[in-house]
């Protein structure tokens, strides 16, 4: 079987290869034309992967960092000597220094490093040799990675008691296999409603600029047989007027201690829409983005990304004048006034926020 004739949710979206001298990865920024898969080796291979959105989605891009990190420090193993502990750390924390500035918005990245760097210090601290401390991060690496996969799978249960059979459901970017390991976060419901017969009537945003809503959500959910429909950005207040919405589902990259919460620009847009047509509107999180030490949505650093990627890129030709001033977010933050409730893998958090998701994450 070609590559082209496999079904885009055959693929892992994030994977060690066999010798675990590589991060295995499907090259979202050609899909859906073409299933690219490539290995990333170095630390810049890595880095370049996420900041190019080759890997993406804030658990994915953890997943990527996790297991990059991994297959850097056990390329370690062949230059620095085994009792050299000193050596070896200070070039695996300049690594996760360097992978960790990839991107700022999401907090998977900076968590997933920063649980690989406790391990690594741990077993340290255990007395293991280097190459035991390797080992030991391999195993911590395939364990966010499954995780990761159960964590989904929860979300998905949770948000399917929240609809019902037939219903319409949007949803914006992509949170969806693609962006995890297994089921995606915002998709999780649809997919286990798609096992279970519920025929949901889903619409993707398109997603401007960078179009993960086109390219990707509307590819994975068309793929799995659901009954999808790729509307633009600007249609979304259209299909929620015409009663056409029961739910909105989307992700997110890092949800502040009072449910503020940062999601691919435009979601807050979708969240004022569906909050004047009574549409409710749930984020889908796994307890691992939920970053308490930043109290508001306002503490949230947003990316910001070429402005190339407004003018120029997907088109055939530039499609703004040269030199016009652009202002590219890659994300926007939306209040925790428009979230109907914030559905996790642990339960579904609903205002007040801050007294909520404080309850879910000690009940782990
Ligand atoms: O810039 P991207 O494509 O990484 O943005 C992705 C999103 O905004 C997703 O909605 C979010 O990361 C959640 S993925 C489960």
């Amino acid at each position: 079987m070609s590559e082209n004739q496999k079904n885009i949710l055959d693929y892992e979206t994030v994977a060690l290869s066999d010798d675990d001298t590589g991060v295995i990865i499907i090259d979202q920024t050609k899909l859906p034309g073409k299933t690219e898969i490539i290995k990333l080796e170095t630390a810049k291979e890595i880095w370049d992967a996420i900041y190019l959105l080759q890997v993406r989605g804030a658990p994915a891009i953890g997943v990527a960092a996790a297991s990059g990190i991994y297959v850097l420090a056990k390329a370690l193993l062949k230059e620095i000597p085994e009792d050299d502990y000193q050596a070896f750390y200070a070039k695996f924390t300049e690594y996760k220094e360097y992978l960790d500035s990839a991107r700022p918005t999401a907090v998977n990245l900076s968590w997933a490093l920063s649980r690989m760097d406790a391990v690594c210090r741990a077993a340290h601290e255990e007395g293991r040799t280097v190459a035991e401390i390797v080992e030991i991060l391999g195993k911590e690496a395939r364990q966010i990675k499954e995780e990761d996969i159960r964590v989904c799978r929860a979300i998905g249960e949770y948000g399917l008691s929240l609809v019902k059979p037939g219903d319409g459901i949007l949803t914006h970017c992509n949170a969806g296999q693609l962006a995890t390991c297994k089921y995606g976060t915002a998709t999780a419901p649809i997919y286990l409603g798609q096992e279970r017969g519920y025929n949901f009537k889903v619409f993707a945003d398109e997603t401007r600029p960078l179009l993960q809503g086109a390219r990707l959500t509307s590819y994975e959910l068309h793929s799995a047989g659901v009954d999808v429909t790729l509307i633009c950005d600007n249609m979304s207040a259209m299909v929620m007027k015409n009663g056409w919405v029961n739910a909105v589902f989307v992700g997110c990259d890092r949800v502040a201690a009072n449910g503020d919460t940062a999601n691919k620009i435009g979601t807050s847009v979708v969240a004022t829409v569906a909050k004047r047509y009574g549409v409710p509107f749930y984020v889908c999180a796994p307890t691992s983005t939920i970053d308490f030490n930043t109290p508001t949505g306002d503490e949230i650093r947003i990316e910001q990304r070429p402005a190339g990627e407004v003018t120029e890129m997907w088109y055939k030709e530039r499609m703004a004048p040269e030199g016009v001033k652009v202002f590219n977010p890659a994300f926007d933050v939306t209040d925790h006034e428009l979230i109907t409730a914030i559905v996790t893998e642990h339960g579904i958090a609903r205002a007040p926020f801050t007294e909520s998701l404080r309850a879910l994450q000690n009940t782990k």
